[in-house]
């Protein structure tokens, strides 16, 4: 069974085909990032924009690579929350024109649950239950993941995602948005413990704050500018990528205990960060359990994933209709 997976939430318009819910035949991504990098974060008139521009000619392209024309699709899978909400809109009203006017099923798909199921395109033989770990721009979340559609959340942050944080702190620090990749590779460069940082780790449960750590590092940049310090970027980048990262593992190695699983999932955007998915590895080994990652490239928007996750949805018997809305929130 041949999935269109559309996704249009942030500034990424993208657009795939996956047969069986686990093969990717295309996958196309079109980006307003430089564009909103400009601003140092997404603007989200510019992204609903960029979307009205690209999204035709990405699902074009995504038939084109993998060989097939819509005849060829079974079902529109379309991300419908949560997101920007023009930005989400797009992508919802060009799924339900395709879907109805090629006689087509249309399946929901939440952008979480998308990101999880990466994880299938690139492990096979991963099956549910499992516990996900979902860190992105929006997200910092665990998941326990019963069966492919029983998803239920038992943890997260309560302020911002560690994406976020990446992003703040790289942009104060001079990175181009979005900060995170940049912050990965600087931070090999720097020592993990020169700087004294507060954990995101809440004392109790499976709760985050990123704030703290957040607040402290920008008092760290902004004392040393009023001395007239040089600052080391590269430590700053070691010992705050430290930080999130040991707080992210300690939590993780807390929810394999609470939940009993043996399966460990990473998805989102940072879990592209290789100080994170080395961490996990190192964590995973320790405690006999099965890590399965997405690869890299796709951590972080695309439409595989929502073919993927639209694939178990359509299996469950869920279809959307023309009256699909869309959503900011979850
Ligand atoms: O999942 P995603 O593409 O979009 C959301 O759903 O939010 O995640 C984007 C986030 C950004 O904050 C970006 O800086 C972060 O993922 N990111 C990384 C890395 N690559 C992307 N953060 C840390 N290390 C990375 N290598
Ligand atoms: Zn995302």
């Amino acid at each position: 069974m041949i999935i269109l997976g559309i996704e249009s939430t942030c500034d990424e318009t993208a657009a795939a085909l996956v047969e069986d819910g686990r093969h990717l035949l295309s996958n196309v991504i079109s980006t307003s990032v430089k564009e909103q990098a400009l601003y140092g974060g997404v603007v989200p008139e510019i992204a609903s924009r960029r979307h009205c521009e690209f999204i035709s000619a990405t699902v074009k392209k995504a038939l084109l690579d993998a060989g097939k024309t819509i005849d060829d699709v079974d079902a529109v899978a379309v991300t419908f929350a949560p997101g920007l909400i023009g930005a989400v809109l797009v992508g919802v009203n060009f799924a339900k024109s395709l879907a109805y006017a090629n006689r087509i099923p249309l399946v929901a798909v939440n952008h979480i649950h998308a990101h999880i199921a990466a994880a299938y395109l690139t492990n096979p033989d991963l099956t549910p239950p499992f516990l996900a770990l979902v860190v992105s721009g929006g997200h910092t979340c665990f998941y326990r993941v019963s069966d492919y559609t029983d998803i239920q959340l038992i943890g997260g942050t309560r302020d911002d995602a560690a994406g976020e944080a990446f992003d703040k702190i790289g942009r104060v620090i001079g990175m181009p948005y979005p900060g995170g990749a940049a912050l990965d590779k600087l931070a090999y460069e720097g020592d993990p413990n020169a700087l004294r940082l507060p954990s995101p780790a809440l004392a109790d449960g499976l709760d985050f704050s990123f704030s703290g750590i957040k607040t402290a590092t920008l008092n760290y940049l902004n004392g040393a500018e009023q001395r007239h310090e040089a600052v080391n970027r590269a430590d700053v980048a070691a010992s705050y990528t430290a930080k999130i990262v040991d707080a992210l593992t300690k939590k993780t190695a807390l929810a394999l205990r609470e939940t009993g699983m043996r399966t460990l999932v990473i998805a989102g955007g940072v879990a592209a960060n290789t100080h994170l998915r080395a961490s996990l590895e190192a964590l995973c080994a320790r405690l006999g359990v099965r890590l399965a990652m997405p690869e890299r490239a796709l951590c972080g928007d695309n439409g595989a994933m929502v073919a993927a996750a639209g694939y178990y949805d359509f299996l469950a018997g869920h279809r959307a209709t023309v009256n699909l809305n869309a959503s900011a929130e979850d």
